[in-house]
């Protein structure tokens, strides 16, 4: 059985590009795209789309949730993958997932994770560098970083059926 792959992300320092790429070198043949800067391909030519965004006061980037609103009706016709890089995890990380995507893109979807957050000291601007101490608290300078396990079972429920 054929299953081409495309991966659509939208992020703003680099973590979800980061899980994004992690995750096309444990999917053979896998396209990856960032939303904000390329033309998205025809999706009729994929079976699988995995979306990836990440979180900013709690909810996904404005390029992911124009684009599964735009196209919600193609994507509901493919196996889907949902991902967000967030700096919440447990029930909290979960709530801002299940609230990232449409309920009924959610509600299909194969494989969804919460896969963690890292933070980019240098790149990071003040301003949202004092948000995330509010957020976070004040230990945390790096983010508690991808989780592997999680990506990897993420690609393995994804290329199944290949
Ligand atoms: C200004 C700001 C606001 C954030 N708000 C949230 C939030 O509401 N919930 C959350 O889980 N993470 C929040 N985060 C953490 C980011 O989602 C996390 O750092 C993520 O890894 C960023 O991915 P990116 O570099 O791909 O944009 C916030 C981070 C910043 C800088």
């Amino acid at each position: 059985m054929s299953n081409r792959i495309l991966i659509l992300y939208a992020g703003k320092y680099g973590c979800t590009e980061k899980a994004a790429m992690q995750l096309q070198s444990r999917l053979d043949g896998a396209e990856v795209v960032n939303l904000r800067y390329a033309k998205v391909p025809e999706l009729a030519a994929y079976d699988t789309v995995i979306l990836g965004g990440s979180i900013y006061y709690g909810r996904i980037r404005k390029e992911m949730a124009v684009f599964t609103a735009k196209h919600k009706q193609e994507l509901l016709k493919k196996r889907l993958g949902l991902f967000i890089c967030a700096g919440m995890s447990g029930e909290k990380g979960e709530q801002e997932l299940k609230q990232a995507y449409p309920e009924i893109i959610y509600n299909k979807a194969l494989a969804k994770e919460v896969m963690g957050d890292e933070i980019y000291p240098d790149r990071i601007s003040l301003l949202d560098k004092w948000v995330l101490r509010m957020v976070k608290g004040k230990g945390h300078k790096t983010g508690s970083g991808l989780s592997q396990d999680k990506l990897e079972r993420f690609a393995f429920a994804m290329s199944a059926g290949e």
